[in-house]
């Protein structure tokens, strides 16, 4: 028997969406304070510093690429879904300048509110994704959940020498943002109203592979993909770490189509205030509350934030010396 899948709102089945569904980032940084991971030499990227994956070097520079991300519908169709979990949790990968190498799904699935044709879809959209980036995937674990969830753990490989660092954003060095923002005010209008926005669908399933290369061969030490946090956020962290202050130029930051009219419209995400309310004891800003919620509008599967220059990318900002906030937005 063929379900028809299109009668389901895969949405619907989700109280948060995408990366909006993370705990808010104060918030788990209050409850792992005092929890201390492993302080061995060959755990190069681990707890502390809040970058996208762990790495841990095993054989000479030679050093293992460790993530994991998975969350609740973000759009209806569930192939697309598979597609931008799958994208987005490969992006963690390439945000640390690695390569993944091999991948297993992690799902939840309310078995008897959903058919499992739809999971296969689900399914079906990781495994292409996985296949685009060279990827294996080897089965996963999954279980019966009120509310489907859909992601992947990924390992790749890196060169120790070569990482791409939330800890290494040098003064003097422009800030290139690799896809535009948007796909958190898009997808919170389509949850509610069922309109869908293609172009917001083709950039969460864009793997940030080839930004991850040129991010690397133009010399970049350190990125951050953009997600749940929104770029104020994960900028402000990177800044943070990092012992700078990055200075965003908003007008030079570009967006999808119909970004602005849904915010207009009201489809803000309470993912996205709370990360402005995170922030905002960091930032200074001369533009108005706006222009900071679309920068702080949380992303799924969001593009690379490089501290240098990607060919082909916007620069949005530069990074400075640090001085009283960590961010300035102008
Ligand atoms: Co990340
Ligand atoms: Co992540």
């Amino acid at each position: 028997m063929t379900v028809l899948t299109s009668a389901y709102r895969l949405t619907q089945y989700a109280h948060g969406g995408g990366c909006a569904c993370k705990i808010p980032p104060g918030e788990l940084e209050d409850i792992v304070r005092g929890l201390h991971g492993s302080t061995a030499p060959e755990l190069i990227v681990g707890l502390d510093d809040g970058d996208d994956a762990a790495v841990v070097t095993i054989e000479g520079d030679t050093a293992v690429v460790v993530t994991a991300d998975f969350f609740t519908p973000v759009v209806d169709d569930a192939y697309d879904w598979g597609r931008i979990a799958a994208a987005n949790a490969l992006s963690d990968v390439y945000a640390m300048g690695g390569r993944p190498v091999v991948a297993v799904n992690l799902v939840g699935w309310p078995r008897d509110v959903l058919p499992a044709e739809l999971l296969r879809e689900v399914l079906r959209g990781g495994l292409d994704i996985a296949g685009e980036a060279g990827c294996h995937v080897g089965g996963g674990h999954s279980i019966d959940d009120p509310e489907p969830k859909y992601g992947m753990a990924v390992t790749g490989v890196a060169d120790a020498r070569r990482l791409l660092r939330n800890d290494a954003a040098r003064p003097g060095l422009p800030i290139s943002l690799t896809k535009p923002l948007g796909v958190g005010v898009l997808n919170n209008r389509h949850k509610a109203t069922g309109e869908t926005f293609p172009e917001a669908v083709a950039c969460m399933t864009a793997l940030n592979r080839q930004a991850s290369l040129d991010a690397l061969a133009s010399g970049a030490e350190a990125a951050t993909d953009v997600t749940g946090f929104g770029l104020l956020g994960h900028l402000y962290k990177m800044a943070r770490a990092s012992g700078v202050t990055a200075i965003v130029d908003a007008a030079a930051v570009p967006y999808l189509d119909g970004a602005r009219d849904a915010l207009r419209d009201g489809f803000v995400s309470g993912g996205t205030r709370r990360n402005l309310d995170w922030v905002g004891p960091h930032l200074d800003a001369t533009v108005d509350e706006d222009e900071l919620l679309l920068l702080a509008d949380a992303q799924t599967s969001g593009g690379l934030l490089v501290v240098g220059e990607v060919p082909g990318a916007p620069i949005v900002g530069e990074i400075v010396e640090r001085r009283e906030h960590s961010l300035s937005i102008r």
